[in-house]
Order: structure tokens, then C-alpha cells, then sequence
């Protein structure tokens, strides 16, 4: 309770001040008048709701709005964003369209397509951000009509509480339908995926912060609920294998895909992951060529997105950063005919309406925000996410710093900053002179390579034209398209 030290001071000092005054000297309310401000101050710390660290930091946490003007968290986030690319204005702009447009997703073998925003809640466990977490993103994103990742920390009663639409996403340790040994069990996924707030599911198999290694949540975060979420024994530490157990081909991984669809029902069924090897990523392709089985959706995440945690040297130095890992994945499908039944998701520092812009003129259909939805939900960037003793409930597991997180509040923030940054995004599409994001091409986006150059992205990097793989491979994409294996990832 050392969070409340300094009130309980102040409350022990204003008390020791007001009998002084009443009985010793009336000089005494010098000190009495301030200290029953403060007294005052701090109790209205604790009830108010818009501000979590002043709820669990009474009066001291008011230090922090004094630190954040000389280095705002935001700013901090916003200074090391990438800013990749420029959006061209049009001399004919267009009327800013009445209605938001949403991106369907659901290929051929997919029965029950959705219709999905262009900015959403991106990957999230239950356990690596607390329950009032969840749920003020839930529900958010149900205000919105947005979808909401749950993160492959498995299925929890708060994700299913808020009444949004879920993207359900299972990793390599199968939480919350996994057999007692971790592997993949079948039925319970099955039972799971057909929960009517499931619309999509989504299979990770990395994530640009911590690619090719697995997670660990320590076992004190590991309480009842979140035990329950993943089909693992409370209190003990739970580890996530760096690979999957159901695939070690990539026509296996397209099998696997179309079993889960199956599974789920005919919903949409993808897969994430951060773009290393393109020969890899193209050998993946050819399964899908060789099998006749494409996902609905493949979220790219770019090597500079955020984790609850993640070793600094796979952080700052492992695969390809999205701007890359976007256009690899585009080009592939584009150059093996299967855009058309794949649609694109990205995520990695998309916080503002342009960055939407910029990823879809780079080949995304639509976009995911892992670190600026924790904002909207009030983090400070504590970075003690680790520690379960995050000062603004949004990390912790400690119900007493959790409920400091008022969902009514952030539900209503994580709304907004949703509308208002796809609006964003609408107004300058339509500044460029474009009212439907498919019509925006690559000659409308362009990089300052130095101060007397400015370059299109569609001379800045190769296009694939749709089919030409399977035609004539250019040059440039020829050995790794010839060594791509549907039966290999070697
Ligand atoms: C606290 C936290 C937990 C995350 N958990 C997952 C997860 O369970 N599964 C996943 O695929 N990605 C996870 N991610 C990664 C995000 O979904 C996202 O891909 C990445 O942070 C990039 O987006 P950003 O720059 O908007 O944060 C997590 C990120 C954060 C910050």
C-alpha cells in the first residue's frame, strides 16, 4: 500500500495541522489550509474515473502530468514511428464519402465472410494486459463495430462479455483449446470458434517484436481466470513453443488452415506473421497453388511492433520491418493470382490516419493497432509491464491496481480514437482525390530519399503484375521463386 503513503501523510499531517490551529495558535491554519486542499485533492483522486494512475497514485500521481510535459510518453512513441512515405494530395479532391468503407473478408471456401473496419484492435492476451483491459477494448471496439484480436492468450470471459466482434487468435501453445500435454485439440477449438462473437480466426505463427521465439507469462500472473482462458494449471509459469506441433511443411500450414476453417464453421481463417525468408513465404504460396486452399486473411506485422515482452536484440534487430514485409507479401500473391481471395491485414506503429493511408497504398486491405489502443486505454508507457505492477491497471494482474482502469471511460476513448483516426484516414483519401481505398495505386505515396529527391513508391520498388510468377518471374524474384518448396521450409 506504499501507493498511498503520501496521502495518508498528507491526511495525518492536515489532521496534526487542524488540532494545532483549534487549540494552539491560529497560525496553525498556514499549514492546515493547504494540507485539507490536498487532503481534498487526493480524495477526489481516488473517486474520479478518467485518470487511472491518479486512482492508483493519489496525489503523487499528479507528478506525472508535470513529467509528461517535459517528455510526453506520446511523443516519445510518435518521434521513433517510421515515417515511411508521403501521401500525395490531388489537385481534384473528392467529397469526403458519407459512409466509412470496410474491407470483406472471406475467400472462396469461406461461408461466413466479415466485414472487417480498416483499423482494429490488434493481437492482445488476456495476461499480458489485465481484464478491465479487455474488456474497455471489447467493448470499444463493439461501440465502433471494429474487431477485436484476443491475442493467443486464449478465449477469456472478458473478451466475451463487451459484446465485439473477436478475432480469435491461436498460437503454438494452442490456449484455450489444448490438450493437458499443449497440443492442438480439435473439438474444444471447434466448440469455441462457433461462439457467435467469433467472426474470424487467425493462426500466429510470429510477431515482428520477438520472431521465431515463443512467451513466457510468469506463473504470478497466472491466476484462476486466466488458468481457466488457457487450459493451464494455475500459478505456474506458462511457455509458449517457438514453433507449431501441427505443420512442419508449408502444405501442411495450408492444411492446417483449412482444417481450422472447417472447424470454425466456414468463418474466415488467416494467419499472422512477421515476413523473413521471402522463399519461404513463397513456398507457402505454392502449397496453397498445390492444395486449392488460400486463407481469408494474412496479417503482416512489421519487425517494429511493440510486445508486452520481448528479448531487445530479437526486438531491434529480427525481420523484415513492415514497409518491406507488406510489399514481399503483396507481390507474392499478386504474382501467384491469389490476391483476390486473400485480403491483407498489417500492423506495426499504426497510430494516425495517414499511417492507414500509407499501408494500404503499400498493398495492405486494412490495418491492426496494438500500442496506440493501450494508450487509448490509458498506458503511460510505465514500462513495467513484466513486473504486474503497472501503474494504470492495464498490464497487471493485481485486482487492486486493475480497478483503477475505468472501462465505462476507456471503452468510450478506445471508440473514439478508432473513428477518429479512420476518419482521418477517409478525409485524406479524399484529399488525394479518392473515395474507395482500391483505387489508390503506388504512384500516390512518395519517400524523400535525399534533399533533392523525391521518388514514387511505384519506382521506389518492383510491382508485380497480377499472375507474372507463374508466367515469367522477373529477374529479381526468379531463384527464390524456383527454390520456394511446397514441401519444405529449408
Ligand atoms: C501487450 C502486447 C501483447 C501482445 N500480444 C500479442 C499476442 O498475443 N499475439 C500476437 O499475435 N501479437 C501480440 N502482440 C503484438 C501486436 O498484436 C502487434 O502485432 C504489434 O504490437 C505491432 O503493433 P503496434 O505497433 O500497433 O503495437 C502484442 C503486443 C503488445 C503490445
Amino acid at each position: 500500500m506504499r501507493r498511498f503513503l503520501l496521502l495518508v501523510s498528507v491526511i495525518l499531517a492536515a489532521a496534526g495541522a487542524l488540532v494545532l490551529s483549534l487549540a494552539v495558535s491560529p497560525w496553525w491554519w498556514c499549514a492546515a489550509g493547504p494540507l485539507l486542499a490536498l487532503t481534498a485533492l487526493g480524495a477526489w483522486d481516488l473517486v474520479q474515473t478518467r485518470h487511472s494512475v491518479l486512482r492508483n497514485y493519489p496525489l503523487l500521481g499528479h507528478l506525472r502530468f508535470l513529467m509528461e510535459k517535459l517528455r510526453p510518453e506520446m511523443q516519445q512513441y510518435f518521434v521513433e514511428r517510421n515515417y515511411d512515405g508521403r501521401p500525395l494530395p490531388s489537385m481534384r479532391p473528392v467529397k469526403v464519402p458519407e459512409d466509412v468503407p470496410t474491407v470483406r473478408v472471406g475467400g472462396p471456401d469461406c461461408t461466413a465472410p466479415y466485414d472487417m473496419a480498416l483499423l482494429n484492435v490488434s493481437a492482445m492476451s488476456f495476461g499480458s494486459l489485465s481484464s478491465h483491459a479487455i474488456l474497455a477494448l471489447n467493448r470499444g471496439a463493439a461501440l465502433g463495430g471494429f474487431a477485436h484480436d484476443t491475442g493467443e492468450g486464449g478465449l477469456s470471459e472478458y473478451h466475451l462479455r463487451g459484446g465485439g466482434d473477436l478475432i480469435w487468435e491461436i498460437g503454438t501453445g494452442y490456449f484455450g483449446c489444448r490438450t493437458p500435454e499443449g497440443r492442438f485439440n480439435g473439438r474444444e477449438f471447434a466448440d469455441k470458434a462457433a461462439l457467435p462473437e467469433v467472426k474470424c480466426v487467425s493462426l500466429k505463427l510470429s510477431q515482428g517484436a520477438k520472431p521465431g521465439i515463443g512467451g513466457v507469462l510468469p506463473g504470478a500472473k497466472v491466476n484462476a481466470e486466466i488458468a481457466r482462458a488457457r487450459d493451464v494449471p494455475e500459478g505456474e509459469t506458462v511457455v509458449s513453443p517457438p514453433y507449431h506441433q501441427v505443420f512442419t511443411t508449408p502444405r501442411e500450414l495450408v492444411k492446417f488452415l483449412a482444417l481450422m476453417r472447417e472447424l470454425a464453421g466456414g468463418k474466415p481463417t488467416g494467419f499472422k506473421l512477421c515476413v523473413g525468408s521471402r522463399r519461404q513465404f513463397l513456398a507457402v504460396c505454392k502449397a496453397m497453388l498445390a492444395e486449392g486452399v488460400t486463407p481469408d486473411f494474412i496479417v503482416v506485422d512489421g519487425a517494429e511492433g511493440g510486445t508486452g515482452a520481448a528479448p531487445l536484440e530479437f526486438a531491434d534487430h529480427l525481420g523484415m520491418p513492415l514497409t518491406e514485409g507488406l510489399i514481399t507479401v503483396r507481390n507474392a500473391l499478386v504474382g501467384t493470382g491469389l490476391k483476390d481471395r486473400v485480403r491483407i491485414g498489417a500492423s506495426g506503429k499504426v497510430a494516425t490516419g495517414s499511417d492507414i493511408v500509407k499501408r494500404l497504398i503499400q498493398g495492405a486491405d486494412y490495418t491492426n493497432a496494438a500500442l496506440a489502443m493501450m494508450f487509448a486505454v490509458g498506458c503511460i508507457q510505465a514500462q513495467r509491464c513484466h513486473t504486474n505492477t503497472c501503474p494504470v491497471g492495464v498490464t497487471t494482474q493485481d485486482r487492486r491496481r486493475v480497478r483503477a482502469l475505468d472501462v465505462t471511460d476507456k471503452s468510450a476513448r478506445v471508440h473514439r480514437f478508432q473513428r477518429a483516426t479512420v476518419k482521418s484516414a477517409v478525409q485524406i483519401m479524399a484529399a488525394m482525390g479518392v473515395s474507395d481505398p482500391t483505387d489508390l495505386t503506388t504512384g500516390m505515396l512518395v519517400r524523400r530519399l535525399d534533399p533533392t529527391t523525391v521518388t514514387p513508391y511505384a519506382e521506389l520498388y518492383e510491382w508485380l503484375a497480377p499472375g507474372e510468377l507463374l508466367r515469367q518471374p522477373p529477374a529479381s524474384w526468379d531463384a527464390d521463386w524456383r527454390a520456394a518448396d511446397p514441401d519444405t521450409f529449408a
